[in-house]
């Protein structure tokens, strides 16, 4: 993509839609110095919208958070119309009407004989094919996706999307203008879901499999996303606070786009929810209830066990070799290495009792039948071993309560809190990274977008802790590998298909990121 100029801040820029998303549009270019049209269908919607984000700036100029100057002249800036023809000057129109594509499609058709032929006509869509939007127009190559995120004054991705028939200049400039506009743009190439919506599919759908699955309540698998897994809010609480309806929408929109790619096949748990009117924080109940009684459910915790008197390192760990030396730090001297061809991979021996193993995507009961033991308890992924202070651990069927207590107690020893997953293939934490990084391969392998856009797009968009790319990198595309096979093995599903990507990078010894 060629590097283009911004648009010049004495171009107009009209905004379609003063809802939520189109009003903070509508602040964002008027603060970086544009004349904004703002323009509803709505009886008085345009005016309505434009008082609110005087007051906002105001407000923000109160709090010092912009200057007072400043504030004054972004609001004189943007002006209200009361019809399409009021935005004839426009030289950036970014729609932001309801999400229905025929509404859409229309008003790009009106627009088309209203605004010069140079106009750029950019989308807000978060769903809609935005090859599709320009399809049978005048001048599709005009015609791009500008995704904000909610609230868009304060999230910083913004989603440059290019249909087939999009001008490399068209999104270039609208890359550069969001850049200027002080976000963070990304390219992408129209596919459902874009890179946010796609690629963030695992964090919910894997969580709701092992909820299925009854792995454990909603507080603990969250509390594991967030203490072990570094994510900011858990699947759960997030799902409730974004609306567990427009959370399976979405799932169901590219579901359906990808011609029911099993992927993305929706949890027949979180429909069950939706039809019972179960919607999330803006209905008083979801996964959890916020009634005026509720209480706050807290994450089931393992009761403290002694800590072990001896604990000994078997191999090379691959994943949680920082929890080695917090053991060391709290006086187990694990690291005697002893050699045992059951567990290569590595694993702890606790007090000649447990085989505290990583987890890889088998099950422990599988791993303890592999291995020819029986006292096997696997721990999960954490984003950060050294600092964490929660992780899940899971019990093979064939582990006694002292092995268990014992490997409880050796974690518990590092000032981890430990939460027990029944025995589900790939626990939490593990099998949503593995199926994150898997499905940002495939958009890196199917050109959505580039690797460092895709890694960009999902700590911007949604927070992650870090780029799932990089992330894989980092646990190694091998174990990435492994854990996807293992679970493809323990499902039989297509679902837990390979990414090409990955299994390239496996054959060639190269990261994702490369
Ligand atoms: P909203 O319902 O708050 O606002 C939509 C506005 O469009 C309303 O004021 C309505 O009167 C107006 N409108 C409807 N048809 C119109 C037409 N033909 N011409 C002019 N105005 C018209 O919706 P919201 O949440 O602001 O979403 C707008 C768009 O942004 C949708 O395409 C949505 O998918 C997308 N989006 C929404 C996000 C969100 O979290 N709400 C995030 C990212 C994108």
């Amino acid at each position: 993509m060629g590097v283009a100029n911004a648009l010049p801040l004495a171009a107009e820029v009209a905004v379609i839609g003063a809802g939520a998303m189109g009003a903070g549009i509508a602040q964002i270019a008027a603060m970086a110095g544009h004349r904004v049209c703002l323009f509803d269908t709505g009886m008085g919607a345009a005016d309505r919208a434009k008082a609110k984000i005087g007051e906002t700036l105001d407000m923000l100029a109160s709090k010092g958070k912009i200057d007072a100057d400043q504030a004054k002249a972004a609001a004189s800036r943007i002006v209200a119309v009361h019809a399409l023809g009021d935005l004839v000057s426009a030289k950036l129109v970014v729609e932001a009407v309801v999400e229905d594509l025929a509404v859409k499609r229309n008003l790009f058709r009106e627009l088309e004989v209203v605004v010069t032929p140079d106009t750029i006509l950019a989308t807000n869509t978060s769903s809609f094919s935005i090859t599709a939007l320009a399809a049978g127009m005048q001048h599709p190559g005009r015609v791009v996706g500008m995704h904000f995120f909610n609230p868009a004054p304060l999230m910083p991705l913004v989603e440059v999307v290019s249909g087939l028939a999009t001008d490399c200049e068209t999104a270039g400039v609208v890359h550069a203008t969001a850049l200027a506009w002080g976000k963070l743009p990304v390219h992408a190439r129209s596919t459902p879901g874009f890179i946010v919506n796609r690629c963030a599919r695992p964090f919910y759908a894997e969580a709701l499999r092992v909820l299925g699955e009854q792995g454990a309540d909603p507080a603990t698998l969250d509390a594991l996303m967030r203490d072990a897994g570094g994510f900011r809010m858990g699947p759960f609480e997030l799902m409730d606070l974004i609306g567990l309806d427009i959370n399976l929408a979405v799932t169901r929109s590219v579901w359906e786009a990808f011609f029911y790619d099993s992927r993305f096949t929706p949890s027949v748990a979180q429909h069950e929810l939706v039809t019972a009117g179960y919607f999330g924080r803006k209905s008083g109940r979801g996964f959890f209830d916020y009634g005026p009684d509720a209480l706050k459910t807290a994450p089931a915790s393992e009761s403290p066990q002694s800590p072990p008197g001896k604990v000994a390192r078997v191999g090379e760990l691959r994943m949680g070799a920082e929890l080695v030396a917090r053991l060391a730090n709290s006086g187990l001297a694990p690291d005697v290495a002893i050699a045992d061809p059951r567990f290569p991979q590595g694993a702890l021996r606790i007090d000649n009792k447990a085989w505290l193993v990583p987890g890889d995507g088998r099950t422990a009961t599988a791993i303890a039948a592999n291995g020819g033991v029986r006292d096997v308890v696997i721990y999960d992924l954490a984003f950060d071993f050294a600092k964490c202070s929660r992780v899940g651990v899971a019990r093979a069927d064939t582990c006694s309560d002292a092995a268990f207590a014992a490997a409880v107690g050796a974690l518990q020893a590092c000032g981890i809190a430990v939460s027990r997953i029944d025995d589900v293939a790939g626990m939490i934490v593990l099998r949503t990274v593995a199926m994150l990084s898997n499905e940002a391969a495939d958009a890196v392998a199917q050109g959505v977008a580039s690797a460092a856009d895709v890694d960009l797009a999902m700590q911007k968009g949604v927070n992650y802790p870090s780029g799932p790319l990089a992330w894989g990198d980092v646990l190694g595309v091998v174990y990435v590998r492994d854990t996807l096979a293992n679970l493809a093995a323990h499902y039989g599903e297509d679902r837990y298909r390979l990414s090409p990507l990955i299994a390239r990078r496996c054959a060639s010894g190269d990261k994702l990121r490369t």
